[in-house]
């Protein structure tokens, strides 16, 4: 893809990055702990390289995120070792007891999901335990502790629920030290319990100041902050309601096509509707040009096919531009790039082949990418389906479902899904939410009766009336 971070591919197949992240947290804990001693710096290096060889790139490998874009892997091993160093830090300082997992495994979790926040847990398990090597049994307790702050955290959707659950975790961190007490492997100290119980909701302040920061630097966003964008006071989207507003209107009723889909199958449901939100802000630059937005004239009466093939493509290009201009999401961007995918521009292609009949198909065709993630293959899906039943007056329920039915085989039958990890079955869940959800919007209410235009007259007829009844 154009717009990833090309200029460090070579960086990135290579794998350097992994020496770089190794070998730096072994040098900071000898500036803290080990006054430089190199046999030290070098055995944890290995160390280091090791668990992140056999253990990080293992479960990174297996999130689609981090094979689409290097800054994904960058971010994630930073965030880990700059926690891993913060804690250790402040340890040094204050002592081995505010060592704890959640600052890191918190972070990790809502920003790239349970896996790789029960990965970093036990990654800062072994770096902790350089450290405190004699302390081993309540730094394997921060071990559970990570791996419970993983799971509790990675949906978290309002800063209120981490706030729950870094009390819960600290009541889970104070048991478990009363426990190793019990066992003999650490002593009671009434300044180590205040201590362990404040560190998690202290660290909590610090990860709700920072994920706007690191949402902002890394373009990688937690649903927190994917729900901000939702709410729709986005500059963009202030822009598309009022130069396109056909356009906003499209995107806001597909976005909960897409949202009931992606919730169906199991994948991201925020990213799927505020994705779609921003789907076709590329429409800002020239609204005219696209039917919802046209009211009489169609400025394509007046132009060839071919530019018009440019024109609509064009609006591919400009919704990269703004995404980047404004810092969206990076998987927004992927959205806004992939929607169209490679698919042919079929109005004008059928246009110019009647001036034209040698016009090759593939001059009509959007330069994709295809969707790499399924997200995005849901957006393709309901973008055409949307479309094409917004196009169809009132059809019944019937046949409402062979129409989405018909568009999701035909998008599959050109493989325009092939990258996206859609399964069949996936497909087939899709198409039922997406006939339930036509048909929940489409529901006409009861008429209001003629005789009874009691909230239609003006404010002083109604006290009239109510006087009336009164009498
Ligand atoms: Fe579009
Ligand atoms: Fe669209």
């Amino acid at each position: 893809m154009k717009y990833t971070l090309s200029a460090i591919k070579p960086v990135v197949k290579k794998k350097y990055y992994l020496l770089l992240f190794s070998f730096f947290l072994p040098f900071l804990l000898s500036i803290l702990f080990w006054h430089y001693d190199w046999k030290k710096i070098i055995s944890a290096s290995l160390l280091v390289l090791l668990t992140n060889v056999f253990l990080c790139e293992r479960v990174a490998e297996s999130n689609r995120f981090f094979k689409m874009h290097f800054q994904y892997t960058l971010t994630f091993y930073v965030i880990l070792n700059l926690s891993a160093f913060f804690c250790l830090a402040i340890s040094a300082y204050f002592g081995f007891e505010l060592l704890s997992t959640y600052f890191g495994v918190a972070l990790i979790a809502i920003l790239f999901g349970r896996k790789l926040g029960q990965v970093s847990a036990i990654f800062l398990f072994f770096v902790f335990s350089l450290a405190y090597p004699s302390h081993w049994a309540f730094l394997f307790s921060s071990l559970l502790v990570g791996y419970i702050t993983a799971e509790l955290t990675r949906n978290v959707k309002r800063r209120i629920e981490l706030s729950l659950v870094s009390f819960f975790i600290a009541a889970i961190q104070i048991g478990l030290y009363l426990l190793l007490i019990l066992f003999g492997f650490e002593s009671f100290r009434m300044d180590f319990l205040w201590k362990i119980a404040v560190i998690p909701p202290i660290s909590t302040i610090f990860v709700i100041g920072l994920l706007p920061y690191i949402e902002w630097i890394s373009r990688i966003y937690s649903n927190i902050g994917l729900l901000e964008l939702g709410n729709l006071n986005h500059p963009v989207l202030k822009l598309l309601i009022t130069r396109a507003p056909g356009t906003y209107f499209h995107s806001t009723v597909l976005a909960s096509f897409a949202e009931v889909a992606a919730e169906k199958i199991g994948c991201n449901p925020i990213l799927a509707r505020v994705g779609s939100f921003f789907h076709d802000i590329g429409k800002i630059t020239r609204p005219d040009y696209f039917t919802e937005n046209q009211e009489a004239e169609n400025p394509h009466d007046r132009i060839k096919p071919q530019i018009s093939h440019l024109v609509l493509s064009d609006h591919i290009k400009s919704g990269i531009e703004l995404a980047q201009k404004y810092r969206l999401p990076l998987l927004f961007e992927d959205m806004v790039a992939q929607h169209h995918g490679t698919r042919i521009q079929t109005f004008f292609y059928n246009k110019a082949k009647e001036t034209d009949p040698d016009v090759k198909e593939a001059a009509f065709r959007y330069e994709g990418p295809k969707p790499s993630f399924k997200e995005s293959g849901i957006l393709m899906l309901a973008d055409s389906c949307e479309a094409a039943l917004k196009s169809m007056g009132k059809p019944d329920s019937e046949k409402v479902r062979s129409v989405i039915k018909q568009i999701v085989l035909g998008i599959f039958g050109e493989r325009e899904l092939d990258n996206s990890g859609l399964s069949l079955s996936d497909l087939e869940n899709i198409e039922d939410a997406f006939v339930g959800v036509y048909l929940n919007q489409n529901r006409t209410r009861i008429p209001y009766p003629q005789n009874n235009l009691w909230f239609e007259a003006p404010a002083k007829n109604r006290r009239n009336e109510r006087k009336n009844e009164k009498e």
